[in-house]
């Protein structure tokens, strides 16, 4: 059996979740719950994320960066030539499948998606890189978990596929 693959995502309700190559937001306990999901598990993600993310192997991560230049990625992360190859090296290693982005990895994942792990911030946000529409698919929402800080108020999610 194929592991799940999970999304995992902090998005806007305009779907935004990126600008400037950077977050759109500051968002502390989203961070927290990012690295708490993500410990220990393969994490697959474009270049772009990678490169701004330069302690994803920390806390038990096993990277597998998709990139048309394998020489930008650094061991002990794998690199991968397309989603397919990602996923298929992600099958091959331990833990949990957790996608995270950015958009392309996103769009080419969604239809296969087994669980979102979905931080909605409850915002207009302007940006430039966005997470695909999710909510024409059936999911059933088994975890949901509402907070907020000075700035934003957000609910963590679990939406898992219904096919
Ligand atoms: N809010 C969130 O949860 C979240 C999550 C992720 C990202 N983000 C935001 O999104 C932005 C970064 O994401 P992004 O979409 O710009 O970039 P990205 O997906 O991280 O990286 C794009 C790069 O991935 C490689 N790539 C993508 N699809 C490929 C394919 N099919 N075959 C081969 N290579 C492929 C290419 O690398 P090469 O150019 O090396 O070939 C491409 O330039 C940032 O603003 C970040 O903060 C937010």
């Amino acid at each position: 059996m194929p592991k799940p693959l999970n999304l995992v995502v902090a998005c806007a309700e305009n779907r935004v979740i990126g600008r400037d190559g950077q977050l759109p937001w500051d968002i502390p306990e989203d961070m927290e719950h990012f690295h708490r999901t993500t410990a220990g598990q393969t994490v697959v993600l474009g270049r772009v994320c990678y490169q701004t993310w330069p302690h994803v192997s920390l806390d038990g991560r096993q990277p597998v960066v998709i990139t048309s230049n394998s020489s930008l990625i650094d061991p002990p992360a794998n690199s991968a030539g397309s989603v397919d190859e990602a996923l298929s090296i992600a099958q091959s290693l331990s833990g949990d499948i957790m996608i995270c982005g950015g958009q392309s990895i996103y769009e080419e994942t969604l239809e296969r998606a087994d669980r979102i792990i979905l931080t909605l911030v409850q915002a207009e946000i302007p940006g430039d890189t966005y997470f695909p529409e999710w909510r024409h698919l059936n999911w059933r929402e088994i975890v949901k978990r509402g907070s907020s800080d000075a700035n934003y108020r957000y609910t963590f999610s679990v939406l898992e596929r219904v096919r």
